[in-house]
C-alpha cells in the first residue's frame, strides 16, 4: 500500500515516519488525476470538471475531523503549520494589560518557538516578559501536575498557552484534557501543534475544549514534504457563534479573522468593494484557494485512515512500542526518554557512549531511524506500513548493538 524507499534495490526498513510519513501507492494517481483535469479543463476545472477545484478543500474534512475527534465544520487544509499559527494566533492571541503571556515549552520545536517570540515582539512586549516557559525534566518531558502548577501559578497573567501534544523530542503525549480543562477555568485560551500527534494517536479536540490546533500533514498524515497543513477551530469560536459555551466563556465576543477570499461567504467570494463577512465555520480561517496538487495526495492518504481505525492503529503500534520498552530497559547504555504512559508512535531515547554514526551503521543494515543532538535516536512504529517483525529485528539488532 506504501511506497518504502530502496537501498541497494531492498526495501528499507523505515522507522522515520514522524518526521516524513511514505508515500502511498494510490498518491501518484489522485496527483495524476487532476493534471489530467487542468489538462482537459483550463481554467473550467474550477467549476466543470468533476470534483470541481472550487469546493476541493471540502473533500478533506471528513478524514481530518475523525483524525482530530472534531466535527466536520471545525477542520479544514490551507497553508503550513507555522503561517497557520500566525493565522490563528491573530484570532486567539489577544494580549490585555493583565493578561498579556503565552505559555510554552522551554524545548519547543524552532518554528514553534520563533514563532512565538515574534508573536509576542508584534505586540510590542519583551520575550523575556511575556513568555513563560515550562521547564523540561531530565528527559525531556514535562509532568503533567508541574504544567497545571504552572498555570495555576500564572493565571492571572496567562493569555494563551501553546503546546505540542505530542513532543517532537522525547515522544512525550501530554494529557490535553486536563491541560485544556485548567486553562477555560481562568479564560486562557488553548492552541496546539499537532504535527507529531495527528495521524498518530487518537484525539477528542472538540469534547477537550481546545480552541484551535494546527499540524503538518508531511508525517504520520503521509501527504508528501512541504504539503499543505491543516487547523481546527472549535465551533464555540466560529465567527458568529450563538452557542452557550461561547456566550458563557467569551462574553460573545466576535473572534477578529484575517480575512481572504476563501474565508469569505460562497455566494459573494468574487465580488470587489464589499466587507470580509467570514464563513461561519472553520473555513472562515481560510486564505486562499486550495492548493490541490497537494490536497490531492492528502486525500489519498486520508482515503486510507478512513478505511481503518485510529484507535485500533493505535492499539497496534502501543504493542509495538511495550516491545521496545521492555527490550531497551534491560540496557544500561540506554536511556529512554518516552514515558512509557505517555508514548504515541514514537520513541526517543538517548544513547550513552555513542554519536551519530550509529545512524550509519544502522543504515548498513537497511534500517533508517533519526538522530538529534545531545545523542537522542529517534524511532517511530507507523502501523499502516511497519510490519510487527521488521521493528523487532530492529530493536533486537540496536540491543545487541549496544
Ligand atoms: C513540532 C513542529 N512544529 C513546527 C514545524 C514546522 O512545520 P512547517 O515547516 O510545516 O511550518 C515542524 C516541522 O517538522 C514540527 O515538527
Amino acid at each position: 500500500m506504501f511506497l518504502k524507499p530502496l537501498n541497494n534495490n531492498v526495501p528499507i526498513h523505515y522507522f522515520c515516519g514522524h518526521s516524513l510519513g511514505l508515500q502511498p501507492e494510490i498518491t501518484r494517481l489522485k496527483i495524476n488525476a487532476e493534471l489530467e483535469k487542468w489538462a482537459l479543463y483550463g481554467v473550467e476545472g474550477h467549476f466543470e470538471s468533476p470534483d470541481p477545484w472550487f469546493s476541493y478543500h471540502h473533500t478533506v474534512k471528513k478524514g481530518l475531523a475523525e483524525l482530530c475527534g472534531a466535527k466536520e465544520s471545525e477542520v479544514n487544509a490551507n497553508g503550513s503549520l507555522t503561517s497557520n499559527i500566525h493565522n490563528l494566533f491573530a484570532s486567539f492571541y489577544n494580549p490585555t494589560k493583565e493578561k498579556y503571556k503565552i505559555l510554552t515549552e522551554d524545548i519547543g520545536f524552532s518554528s514553534d518557538n520563533f514563532a512565538m517570540q515574534t508573536q509576542v515582539q508584534f505586540h510590542g512586549y519583551q520575550i523575556e516578559d511575556a513568555i513563560v516557559f515550562l521547564e523540561h525534566n531530565e528527559n525531556y518531558c514535562f509532568d503533567t501536575d508541574y504544567i497545571i502548577e504552572q498555570i495555576e501559578k500564572h493565571k492571572n497573567e496567562l493569555s494563551i498557552i501553546w503546546l505540542s501534544v505530542v513532543n517532537f523530542l522525547s515522544g512525550q503525549v501530554l494529557n490535553l484534557e486536563l491541560i485544556s480543562n485548567c486553562a477555560a477555568k481562568y479564560n486562557i485560551k488553548v492552541g496546539v501543534d499537532l504535527a507529531h500527534a495527528i495521524g498518530n494517536i487518537p484525539l477528542k479536540l472538540h469534547t477537550w475544549g481546545v480552541d484551535f490546533a494546527v499540524w503538518c500533514s508531511y508525517k504520520y498524515l503521509n501527504a508528501g514534504p512541504g504539503a499543505t497543513g491543516g487547523y481546527f477551530v472549535h465551533e464555540k469560536n466560529f465567527p458568529q457563534s450563538k452557542i452557550e459555551e461561547q456566550l458563557a466563556t467569551h462574553n460573545s465576543q466576535l473572534t477578529t479573522i484575517l480575512g481572504g477570499w476563501w474565508g469569505h461567504k460562497e455566494e459573494t467570494r468574487f465580488q470587489t468593494g464589499i466587507s470580509f463577512d467570514p464563513v461561519n465555520n472553520a473555513d472562515a480561517w481560510l486564505h486562499s484557494n486550495a492548493n490541490v496538487l497537494s490536497l490531492s495526495a492528502l486525500r489519498a492518504s486520508l482515503e486510507i485512515f478512513l478505511s481503518e481505525d485510529i484507535h485500533l492503529l493505535s492499539a497496534k503500534s502501543k504493542k509495538q512500542t511495550i516491545y521496545a520498552f521492555d527490550k531497551f530497559r534491560q540496557s544500561n547504555k540506554i536511556k529512554i526518554l518516552t514515558p512509557e504512559k505517555q508514548a504515541g508512535n514514537m520513541i526517543s531515547i538517548q544513547v550513552l557512549n555513542q554519536d551519530k554514526s550509529l545512524v550509519t551503521k544502522l543504515k548498513e543494515q537497511n534500517i533508517l531511524v533519526d538522530w538529534r543532538e545531545p545523542g537522542i535516536m529517534r524511532f517511530s512504529f507507523c502501523p499502516l506500513y511497519n510490519e510487527e517483525n521488521e521493528w523487532k529485528h530492529f530493536i533486537d539488532l540496536l540491543n545487541e548493538m549496544l
